[in-house]
Protein backbone atom coordinates (compact mmCIF):
# COMPACT_ATOMS: atom_id res chain seq x y z
CA UNK A 1 0.00 0.00 0.00
CA UNK A 2 2.01 3.58 -1.19
CA UNK A 3 0.54 6.28 0.99
CA UNK A 4 1.11 10.09 0.56
CA UNK A 5 4.93 9.13 -0.85
CA UNK A 6 5.11 6.53 -3.90
CA UNK A 7 7.91 4.23 -3.04
CA UNK A 8 9.53 5.66 -5.84
CA UNK A 9 9.90 8.55 -4.02
CA UNK A 10 11.06 7.33 -0.75
CA UNK A 11 13.57 5.33 -3.06
CA UNK A 12 14.77 8.99 -4.35
CA UNK A 13 15.15 10.16 -1.34
CA UNK A 14 16.42 7.33 1.37
CA UNK A 15 18.53 4.87 -1.81
CA UNK A 16 21.61 6.44 -1.28
CA UNK A 17 23.09 5.73 1.94
CA UNK A 18 25.94 7.86 1.86
CA UNK A 19 23.07 11.04 1.24
CA UNK A 20 21.38 9.73 4.54
CA UNK A 21 24.67 9.08 6.37
CA UNK A 22 25.43 13.08 5.84
CA UNK A 23 22.21 13.82 7.21
CA UNK A 24 22.34 12.22 9.91
CA UNK A 25 26.04 14.03 10.96
CA UNK A 26 24.76 17.36 9.89
CA UNK A 27 22.14 17.03 12.30
CA UNK A 28 25.05 16.04 14.58
CA UNK A 29 27.11 18.77 13.87
CA UNK A 30 24.39 21.53 14.12
CA UNK A 31 21.73 20.56 16.17
CA UNK A 32 20.97 23.15 19.66
CA UNK A 33 19.96 19.47 21.13
CA UNK A 34 23.00 17.88 21.93
CA UNK A 35 21.59 14.84 23.49
CA UNK A 36 21.64 11.65 21.26
CA UNK A 37 17.69 11.23 20.75
CA UNK A 38 18.24 7.50 20.46
CA UNK A 39 19.26 7.53 24.21
CA UNK A 40 16.42 9.40 25.34
CA UNK A 41 14.43 7.11 23.25
CA UNK A 42 15.90 3.81 25.12
CA UNK A 43 16.75 5.64 28.63
CA UNK A 44 15.54 3.62 31.14
CA UNK A 45 14.33 0.51 29.59
CA UNK A 46 15.28 -3.01 30.29
CA UNK A 47 14.91 -4.66 26.80
CA UNK A 48 17.84 -7.69 28.62
CA UNK A 49 14.92 -10.66 28.01
CA UNK A 50 13.92 -9.12 24.40
CA UNK A 51 15.00 -11.83 22.30
CA UNK A 52 12.80 -10.69 18.96
CA UNK A 53 12.94 -7.36 17.63
CA UNK A 54 11.05 -5.79 14.50
CA UNK A 55 12.64 -2.38 13.21
CA UNK A 56 10.12 -0.84 10.46
CA UNK A 57 11.58 1.18 8.18
CA UNK A 58 15.03 0.20 9.31
CA UNK A 59 17.06 2.43 6.91
CA UNK A 60 20.65 0.99 7.04
CA UNK A 61 20.22 0.90 11.09
CA UNK A 62 20.75 3.97 12.65
CA UNK A 63 18.15 3.29 15.55
CA UNK A 64 19.20 -0.46 15.87
CA UNK A 65 22.78 0.04 16.13
CA UNK A 66 21.62 1.60 19.66
CA UNK A 67 20.76 -1.77 20.97
CA UNK A 68 23.78 -2.90 21.27
CA UNK A 69 24.53 -4.96 24.64
CA UNK A 70 20.80 -3.61 25.58
CA UNK A 71 18.93 -7.24 24.30
CA UNK A 72 19.03 -10.78 25.46
CA UNK A 73 22.35 -12.82 23.94
CA UNK A 74 21.29 -14.35 20.95
CA UNK A 75 18.54 -12.14 19.87
CA UNK A 76 17.34 -11.92 16.41
CA UNK A 77 16.42 -8.33 14.98
CA UNK A 78 14.17 -8.58 11.81
CA UNK A 79 14.38 -5.07 10.20
CA UNK A 80 12.28 -3.71 7.20
CA UNK A 81 12.36 -1.29 4.41
CA UNK A 82 10.88 -0.80 0.84
CA UNK A 83 14.31 0.35 -0.38
CA UNK A 84 17.08 -2.13 -0.15
CA UNK A 85 20.14 -0.89 -2.00
CA UNK A 86 22.80 -0.15 0.32
CA UNK A 87 20.88 -0.84 3.62
CA UNK A 88 20.54 -4.21 3.60
CA UNK A 89 23.86 -5.18 3.91
CA UNK A 90 25.01 -1.95 6.10
CA UNK A 91 22.04 -3.33 8.73
CA UNK A 92 22.86 -7.05 8.57
CA UNK A 93 26.79 -6.42 9.31
CA UNK A 94 25.76 -4.14 11.77
CA UNK A 95 23.21 -6.49 13.80
CA UNK A 96 25.85 -9.30 13.32
CA UNK A 97 28.45 -6.88 14.62
CA UNK A 98 26.69 -6.14 17.43
CA UNK A 99 26.37 -10.27 18.32
CA UNK A 100 22.72 -10.33 17.36
CA UNK A 101 21.04 -12.72 14.52
CA UNK A 102 19.63 -10.30 11.90
CA UNK A 103 17.37 -10.60 9.17
CA UNK A 104 16.47 -7.90 6.68
CA UNK A 105 13.44 -7.78 3.95
CA UNK A 106 13.25 -5.66 1.50
CA UNK A 107 9.30 -4.39 1.31
CA UNK A 108 6.17 -2.65 2.68
CA UNK A 109 6.16 -2.47 6.32
CA UNK A 110 2.25 -4.14 5.69
CA UNK A 111 3.83 -7.35 5.19
CA UNK A 112 3.70 -7.48 9.47
CA UNK A 113 -0.19 -8.45 8.39
CA UNK A 114 1.23 -11.56 7.76
CA UNK A 115 3.49 -12.34 11.01
CA UNK A 116 1.76 -14.20 13.92
CA UNK A 117 0.08 -12.44 16.47
CA UNK A 118 2.52 -11.38 19.62
CA UNK A 119 5.82 -12.40 18.26
CA UNK A 120 8.08 -9.65 19.18
CA UNK A 121 9.24 -8.24 22.37
CA UNK A 122 10.40 -4.96 20.93
CA UNK A 123 9.20 -3.06 18.02
CA UNK A 124 10.69 0.68 16.91
CA UNK A 125 9.83 2.70 14.31
CA UNK A 126 12.25 5.37 13.91
CA UNK A 127 11.61 7.93 11.88
CA UNK A 128 9.37 5.99 9.48
CA UNK A 129 5.78 5.39 11.42
CA UNK A 130 4.39 8.44 9.39
CA UNK A 131 4.77 6.21 6.45
CA UNK A 132 2.77 3.78 7.79
CA UNK A 133 0.01 4.98 10.54
CA UNK A 134 -2.56 2.73 9.43
CA UNK A 135 -0.58 -0.16 10.60
CA UNK A 136 -0.47 1.14 14.52
CA UNK A 137 -2.98 -2.27 15.07
CA UNK A 138 -1.05 -4.52 13.27
CA UNK A 139 2.16 -3.28 15.69
CA UNK A 140 0.09 -3.80 18.78
CA UNK A 141 -0.81 -6.88 17.39
CA UNK A 142 2.11 -8.14 16.96
CA UNK A 143 3.57 -7.18 19.91
CA UNK A 144 4.39 -9.44 22.91
CA UNK A 145 1.78 -8.48 26.42
CA UNK A 146 5.32 -7.55 28.02
CA UNK A 147 6.54 -5.75 25.03
CA UNK A 148 7.47 -2.01 23.98
CA UNK A 149 7.10 -0.53 20.71
CA UNK A 150 9.03 2.77 20.94
CA UNK A 151 8.87 5.63 17.94
CA UNK A 152 10.91 8.16 17.15
CA UNK A 153 8.79 10.75 14.99
CA UNK A 154 9.04 14.79 13.94
CA UNK A 155 6.70 17.71 15.42
CA UNK A 156 4.17 18.60 12.94
CA UNK A 157 6.43 21.94 12.82
CA UNK A 158 9.54 20.21 12.11
CA UNK A 159 11.30 21.84 8.75
CA UNK A 160 8.77 24.67 8.93
CA UNK A 161 11.43 27.64 7.98
CA UNK A 162 12.33 25.08 4.84
CA UNK A 163 8.51 24.37 4.19
CA UNK A 164 7.72 27.81 3.93
CA UNK A 165 9.85 28.85 1.71
CA UNK A 166 8.53 26.28 -0.99
CA UNK A 167 5.27 27.64 -1.99
CA UNK A 168 7.21 31.01 -2.60
CA UNK A 169 9.69 29.14 -4.52
CA UNK A 170 7.08 27.80 -6.50
CA UNK A 171 5.30 30.92 -7.53
CA UNK A 172 8.53 32.58 -8.28
CA UNK A 173 9.28 29.89 -10.53
CA UNK A 174 5.77 30.27 -12.63
CA UNK A 175 4.14 27.46 -10.89
CA UNK A 176 0.67 27.27 -9.36
CA UNK A 177 1.44 27.19 -5.40
CA UNK A 178 -0.18 24.48 -3.51
CA UNK A 179 -3.11 25.00 -0.96
CA UNK A 180 -0.88 22.37 1.50
CA UNK A 181 2.68 20.43 0.90
CA UNK A 182 2.58 16.96 1.11
CA UNK A 183 6.14 16.76 2.99
CA UNK A 184 3.74 18.64 5.53
CA UNK A 185 0.82 16.14 5.30
CA UNK A 186 3.06 13.45 5.70
CA UNK A 187 4.51 15.13 8.93
CA UNK A 188 1.34 15.78 10.14
CA UNK A 189 0.13 12.04 9.27
CA UNK A 190 1.98 10.61 12.61
CA UNK A 191 3.19 14.06 14.93
CA UNK A 192 4.37 14.26 17.95
CA UNK A 193 1.18 16.39 18.91
CA UNK A 194 -1.42 14.07 18.05
CA UNK A 195 0.55 10.41 17.93
CA UNK A 196 -0.71 9.88 20.95
CA UNK A 197 -4.31 9.85 20.08
CA UNK A 198 -3.47 7.25 17.45
CA UNK A 199 -1.84 5.03 19.53
CA UNK A 200 -3.99 5.34 22.54
CA UNK A 201 -6.68 2.74 21.86
CA UNK A 202 -3.90 0.28 20.72
CA UNK A 203 -1.72 0.16 23.92
CA UNK A 204 -2.54 0.76 27.46
CA UNK A 205 0.14 3.01 28.36
CA UNK A 206 1.84 5.71 25.65
CA UNK A 207 4.48 7.39 27.34
CA UNK A 208 4.92 10.51 25.33
CA UNK A 209 8.49 12.47 25.41
CA UNK A 210 9.15 15.68 23.49
CA UNK A 211 12.77 16.69 22.08
CA UNK A 212 12.81 19.61 21.32
CA UNK A 213 15.91 20.83 19.03
CA UNK A 214 16.88 23.12 16.13
CA UNK A 215 19.86 22.79 13.40
CA UNK A 216 21.22 26.36 13.20
CA UNK A 217 23.89 26.94 10.34
CA UNK A 218 25.91 30.22 10.25
CA UNK A 219 26.24 32.68 7.65
CA UNK A 220 29.92 30.52 6.59
CA UNK A 221 28.28 27.50 6.93
CA UNK A 222 25.12 27.41 4.57
CA UNK A 223 26.90 24.81 2.21
CA UNK A 224 25.95 22.36 4.85
CA UNK A 225 22.50 23.79 5.14
CA UNK A 226 22.21 23.12 1.69
CA UNK A 227 23.96 19.85 1.93
CA UNK A 228 20.93 19.34 4.15
CA UNK A 229 18.38 20.30 1.66
CA UNK A 230 19.76 18.17 -0.61
CA UNK A 231 18.97 15.12 0.86
CA UNK A 232 15.68 16.28 1.51
CA UNK A 233 14.51 18.05 -1.65
CA UNK A 234 12.45 14.72 -2.96
CA UNK A 235 10.17 14.78 0.01
CA UNK A 236 10.12 19.18 -0.04
CA UNK A 237 9.60 19.20 -3.77
CA UNK A 238 7.29 16.56 -4.48
CA UNK A 239 4.34 18.35 -6.01
CA UNK A 240 7.13 20.04 -8.24
CA UNK A 241 8.06 16.80 -9.53
CA UNK A 242 4.98 14.98 -9.93
CA UNK A 243 3.25 17.69 -12.19
CA UNK A 244 6.26 19.53 -13.53
CA UNK A 245 9.40 17.55 -13.33
CA UNK A 246 11.18 20.02 -16.06
CA UNK A 247 10.89 22.83 -13.55
CA UNK A 248 12.28 20.98 -10.40
CA UNK A 249 15.43 22.40 -10.68
CA UNK A 250 14.59 26.05 -11.29
CA UNK A 251 12.08 25.70 -7.93
CA UNK A 252 15.02 24.22 -6.09
CA UNK A 253 17.39 27.38 -7.41
CA UNK A 254 15.16 29.56 -6.16
CA UNK A 255 14.59 28.00 -2.88
CA UNK A 256 18.57 28.02 -2.00
CA UNK A 257 18.15 31.65 -3.08
CA UNK A 258 15.36 32.75 -0.91
CA UNK A 259 17.26 30.72 1.86
CA UNK A 260 21.17 32.43 0.98
CA UNK A 261 18.82 35.71 1.27
CA UNK A 262 17.59 35.17 4.82
CA UNK A 263 20.73 33.65 5.83
CA UNK A 264 22.29 37.24 5.20
CA UNK A 265 20.06 39.07 6.43
CA UNK A 266 19.80 37.11 10.04
CA UNK A 267 23.43 36.01 9.79
CA UNK A 268 22.35 32.51 9.90
CA UNK A 269 19.72 29.65 9.19
CA UNK A 270 17.52 28.25 12.05
CA UNK A 271 15.49 25.40 10.49
CA UNK A 272 13.03 23.88 13.40
CA UNK A 273 13.71 19.96 14.07
CA UNK A 274 11.63 19.24 16.87
CA UNK A 275 10.88 15.79 17.64
CA UNK A 276 9.68 13.17 20.01
CA UNK A 277 9.40 9.83 21.24
CA UNK A 278 6.34 7.20 22.53
CA UNK A 279 6.96 4.32 24.42
CA UNK A 280 4.05 2.30 23.90
CA UNK A 281 3.74 -0.53 26.50
CA UNK A 282 0.51 -3.18 27.18
CA UNK A 283 -0.71 -3.54 23.51
CA UNK A 284 -4.52 -4.53 23.67
CA UNK A 285 -4.90 -8.07 22.42
CA UNK A 286 -7.91 -8.89 20.71
CA UNK A 287 -9.10 -6.25 19.01
CA UNK A 288 -10.54 -6.99 15.31
CA UNK A 289 -7.42 -5.50 13.54
CA UNK A 290 -7.87 -4.30 9.62
C1 LIG B 1 13.75 8.74 7.62
S1 LIG B 1 14.19 7.12 7.17
C2 LIG B 1 14.52 6.40 8.77
C3 LIG B 1 15.45 5.22 8.71
C4 LIG B 1 15.87 4.67 10.07
N1 LIG B 1 14.78 4.07 10.78
C5 LIG B 1 16.49 5.80 10.87
O1 LIG B 1 16.02 6.07 11.97
O2 LIG B 1 17.44 6.40 10.38
C6 LIG B 1 12.63 6.39 6.76
C7 LIG B 1 12.76 4.96 6.28
O3 LIG B 1 11.46 4.38 6.15
C8 LIG B 1 11.45 3.60 4.97
N2 LIG B 1 10.06 3.44 4.54
C9 LIG B 1 9.22 4.38 4.09
N3 LIG B 1 8.00 3.87 3.83
C10 LIG B 1 8.08 2.55 4.13
C11 LIG B 1 7.15 1.47 4.07
N4 LIG B 1 5.89 1.65 3.68
N5 LIG B 1 7.57 0.26 4.47
C12 LIG B 1 8.84 0.05 4.89
N6 LIG B 1 9.77 1.02 4.95
C13 LIG B 1 9.40 2.27 4.59
C14 LIG B 1 12.32 4.40 4.00
O4 LIG B 1 12.80 3.63 2.92
C15 LIG B 1 13.44 4.89 4.91
O5 LIG B 1 14.52 3.98 4.96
Amino acid sequence: MEGLFSHEDIRKTYEELAWHRRSKDIIQEYALNLKDIRDVALEGIDATKAAAVLDLGCGYGFFTEKLTGRLRPGAKIIGIDVVNHSNRQTFLDTVTLMGYSAAFIQGSADMIRDMADASFDLVIASYSLYFFPHLIPQIARVLRSSGIFIVVTHSRYSLQELTSFVPFSMKTAGLQMPEDLRINMLFRSFSLEDGGLQLDPYFRDVERIPYENSLVFPLDRFDACIDYLDTKKHLLLKEVNDVHPGKFDVVLAVLVKTLFDHARAHGKVLITKDDGIFRCRFPVHGRRVA
